[in-house]
């Protein structure tokens, strides 16, 4: 088992590269299904580079992009505050959004950013999630695409970090206990 360090903690290989790309190309498979019209992808940063990256040369129908970036990450235990960073520019009014996530965990993120884009008045908006932690999740709003369902462990790799390491990593790595 290949093993990483970062600052003060050991990560141990959890989800190889490979299998991330399958499970990218399903979820933008699944995502074509679903579009109706010209859809609008808000990936969240900035986490969700490279989700967002692999998902867009996967999906093959005609679709705009744009970003957005929040924190509310201190350490590996969500703190529930949540700051807006960088907010969405394109007009989504009666738009097909969904959102592009690399990690659900509490779901203090989602809800902040799903209250955002209702006030631009959006057609719907859908929750694409790479990874998602059902042990964990507090909310009611329904997670419609799902890539991965994890225990509530640290993850860090492929876009996600712990206090800024390890989001160049191909793979992903779980917190060693
Ligand atoms: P939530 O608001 O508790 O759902 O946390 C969402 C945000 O916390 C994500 O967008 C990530 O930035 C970060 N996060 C949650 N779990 C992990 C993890 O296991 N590894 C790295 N970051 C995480
Ligand atoms: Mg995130």
């Amino acid at each position: 088992m290949k093993e990483v360090r970062l600052h003060d903690k050991t990560f141990v290989e959890f989800i190889s590269h490979e299998e991330i790309l399958q499970t990218v190309r399903k979820l933008a498979a699944e995502v074509e299904q679903d579009v109706e019209d010209i859809p609008v992808f808000i990936i969240t940063l900035k986490g969700g580079f490279m989700f967002g990256s692999d998902f867009a040369k996967a999906f093959t129908k005609p679709a705009v992009f744009d970003f957005i970036r929040l924190k509310s990450y201190r350490d590996t235990e969500s703190t529930g505050d949540v700051q807006v960073l960088v907010d969405v520019t394109e007009d989504i009014e009666n738009k097909e959004v969904y959102v592009l996530e690399d990690i659900v965990d509490t779901g203090n993120t989602l809800e902040k950013i799903i209250g955002l884009l209702k006030e631009k008045k959006p057609k719907f908006i859908k929750i694409v999630t790479l990874f998602y932690k059902p042990d964990a999740y507090e909310k009611a709003y329904p997670i419609d695409f799902s890539g991965f369902e994890i225990p509530k462990k640290f993850i860090v790799g492929y876009g996600l970090d712990y206090n800024e390491k390890g989001r160049n990593l191909k793979d992903v790595y779980q917190l060693k206990m």
